[in-house]
């Protein structure tokens, strides 16, 4: 027993000496050392960064699909490259430029870009269509939204929040306030093939969604998002007031 015990302790002793070199704080020299801001390998700063959120395959993640070839061919690189620098506002999309508070370069930006573009790009996605633009180009009207999404939304997602539909509500609140107008716009026009939601030519039978229909289902979702999210009272002073005793 004693001989194992001098000899683990002469053990330690001699890993200590050998790891000598590499104790933290140690500056350490040599081209072999990558740092974090270095790294421009595509795999490695989507995997670190995004794949948490987009899937590990830009698929199947909570956010966004970007390996769907429509949603890359919908959405311009300048566009994309803001995306990712400043992030999405009221979405959990962070900002990922330095001068943003995130933690990555423009030249990694600028190779996320350019990865996503090469893994998930393809020619001719929309068979010769021409799906709305990226981007709203005015406001919704939101009480035309809600027609909108009487005949474009609720065969799936249900007429209201307590009767959600095969595909789930998306007027509950709580789903609401984690996501924005872009969000729905992208996902209506791009659809998401990953989770089985269709691109602007499968929501209405028989025809395909206008610009004006995407524009206004999404000023009008985004009119039913709650002003207190996560609060289950609707007017927060009032549920913050004691309880008026009824019976004396
Ligand atoms: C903490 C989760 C999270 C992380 C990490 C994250 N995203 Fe996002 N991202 C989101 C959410 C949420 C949205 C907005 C809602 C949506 O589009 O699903 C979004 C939106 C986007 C969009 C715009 C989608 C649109 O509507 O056009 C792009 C592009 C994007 N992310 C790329 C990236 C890239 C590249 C990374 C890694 C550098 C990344 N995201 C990391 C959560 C995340
Ligand atoms: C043919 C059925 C169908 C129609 C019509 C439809 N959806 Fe969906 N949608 C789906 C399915 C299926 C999903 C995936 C549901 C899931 O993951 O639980 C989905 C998901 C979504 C999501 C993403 C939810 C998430 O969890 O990220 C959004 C946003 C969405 N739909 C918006 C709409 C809007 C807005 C309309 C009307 C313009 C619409 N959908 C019409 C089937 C449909």
């Amino acid at each position: 027993m004693r001989t194992a015990d001098t000899l683990a302790g002469w053990g330690a002793l001699v890993l200590l000496a050998l790891a000598g070199c590499k104790l933290p704080g140690k500056p350490k020299a040599g081209p072999e050392v990558l740092r974090p801001e270095e790294v421009l390998g595509f795999e490695m700063l989507y995997g670190a960064n995004c794949a948490g959120c987009h899937g590990a395959h830009g698929q199947n993640g909570g956010a966004m699909n970007l390996a769907n070839p429509e949603y890359q061919a919908l959405i311009d690189d300048a566009s994309m490259r803001d995306v990712i620098a400043k992030g999405e506002k009221r979405t959990l999309m962070p900002a990922f430029a330095q001068e943003n508070g995130g933690q990555l370069t423009d030249r990694q930006i600028d190779a996320l870009v350019a990865g996503i573009r090469a893994s998930w790009r393809k020619e001719n996605v929309f068979g010769g269509e021409t799906p709305p633009p990226y981007k709203a180009t005015h406001a919704g009207d939101v009480a035309k939204g809600k027609v909108v999404y009487a005949i474009a939304c609720a065969r799936c997602h249900g007429v209201s929040a307590q009767e959600p539909g095969n595909a789930g509500s998306i007027q509950d609140g709580s789903f609401l306030a984690l996501i924005n107008g872009q969000m729905l716009r992208t996902t209506v026009i791009a659809g998401r093939p990953d989770i089985g939601e269709p691109d602007w030519r499968g929501h209405i039978p028989g025809r395909a969604m206008t610009d004006d229909e995407v524009t206004d289902v999404s000023a009008w979702l985004m009119a039913q998002r709650p002003q207190n999210p996560g609060q289950p009272y609707p007017n927060v002073n009032a549920a913050e007031k004691p309880a008026t005793p009824v019976n004396h």
